[in-house]
């Protein structure tokens, strides 16, 4: 079982799952929520190992029924309420998907797999952000303290503590990763890098919070997906593994190279797209800088990164530009409502 593939990261992880291990039978549990969207996998849709399943997380009877009829051998681990904003703004949605969505799913592991549940592996896809905010030197490791600070970061925390509690009290295998911040196809544009691209091409401002000088580490989320499959196929039981790009970036300079991106693209005069920053009110509590430490998943498992992020961000402005039907579906309605409530006051 794959949860959440019909979101953002979930698609890729689903797509690629499916694509490579004809073999496995994949079942795809998502509510579809506003995040999911099954036109991220119509590529798929009619693969012989795959099938959508509509469900929700924190509803035990429909996951008792799904483990009865697909004997699932593993639970991959992806749906969530994800987007930091979404938190401040309705924290308690993000408690219960979140951390009672991920309990519910792990007590229906243990519940299920009871008999031969070493032959079994739950998969928790979880967030750098739990590690809390970093000064302007040194990188998470694996060590590092949780010291989440947001609604959402606070929630995914709780989802990796229920995580490991399982694994020690009721002996249920599991492996865990902790990711940076992802870019690419399919990325719902509330979030940083397919928000500015839709407005850039709509001429909209361009809303940088604060002074546009917080810090994130970029990764292709097709990295993240091998990264997965790679920590999912050789992980090692009871662990966890910290993934990033190694490609750290101010805010403020993304959206500069995108401006500049996207100006040649469409034919617009140098500086252009630029002149429609605007600088807005900081977002509360706004962690300054996020770096991850890759080096356990290199050196214990071989993976790095894939693309350079100017390639990744070409590729990337494409992908929308080549799909303009998805964006007008994912932006209209509920869309609309939201980014009048998050943007106006600012
Ligand atoms: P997303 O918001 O794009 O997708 C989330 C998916 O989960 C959607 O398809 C949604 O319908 C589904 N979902 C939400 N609530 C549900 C519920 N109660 N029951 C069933 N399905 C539900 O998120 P994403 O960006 O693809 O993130 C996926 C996972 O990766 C999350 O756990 C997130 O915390 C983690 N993560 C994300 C990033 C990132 O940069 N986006 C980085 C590191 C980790
Ligand atoms: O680090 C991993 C996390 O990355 C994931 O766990 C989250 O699910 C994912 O949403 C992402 O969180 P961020 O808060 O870092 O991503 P977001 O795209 O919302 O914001 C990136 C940075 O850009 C952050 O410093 C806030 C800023 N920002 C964001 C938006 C939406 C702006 O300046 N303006 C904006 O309009």
């Amino acid at each position: 079982m794959i949860t959440g593939g019909a979101g953002f990261i979930g698609s890729h992880v689903v797509r690629l799952f499916v694509k490579k291990y004809p073999e496995y039978f994949i079942a795809n549990l998502d509510a579809l929520t506003y995040a999911g969207n099954l036109e991220n996998l119509r590529d798929v849709e009619n693969e012989a190992n795959y099938r959508f399943e509509k469900g929700d997380i924190t509803d035990e009877a429909r996951i008792n029924e799904l483990f009865d009829q697909y004997q699932f051998d593993a639970v991959v681990h992806l749906a969530a309420e994800s987007h930091v904003d979404r938190s401040i703004l309705d924290p308690l949605a993000f408690v219960r998907t979140n951390v009672l969505g991920t309990a519910s799913l792990l007590n229906a592991c243990s519940k299920h797999w009871a008999g031969d549940i070493n032959r079994k592996l739950f998969y928790h896809v979880s967030t750098d952000e739990v590690y809390g905010s970093l000064g302007k030197e040194g990188f998470f490791t694996e060590r590092t303290p949780y010291d989440p600070r947001s609604p959402y970061s606070a929630s995914k925390a709780s989802s990796d503590h229920f995580v490991m509690a399982y694994h020690h009290t009721y002996g249920l295998p599991v492996v865990l990763s902790n990711c940076s911040n992802n870019y690419g196809s399919h990325h719902f544009p509330e979030k940083l890098i397919p928000l500015m691209i839709n407005n850039i091409k709509n001429h909209k401002p361009l809303p940088v919070y604060g002074k546009g000088e917080n810090v994130r580490d970029w990764l292709w989320v097709e990295d993240h997906a091998r990264a997965i499959d790679t920590i999912f196929h050789n992980g090692k039981n009871g662990e966890k593994y910290n993934i990033g790009g190694f490609n750290e970036w101010k805010n403020i300079d993304i959206v500069h190279l995108l401006c500049n991106i996207m100006d040649k693209k469409l034919g617009r005069a140098k500086d252009e797209s630029a002149k429609l920053i605007t600088f807005v009110k900081d977002r509360p509590g706004h962690d300054l800088r996020y770096a991850i430490d890759a080096s356990k998943l290199n050196k214990e498992l071989g993976w790095e990164p894939s693309l350079q992020f100017e390639e990744g961000l070409e590729k990337t402005v494409d992908w929308y530009l080549q799909n303009e039907d998805w964006v007008k579906h994912v932006t209209s309605g509920d869309y609309q409502k939201y980014y009048e409530d998050q943007y106006a006051k600012r």
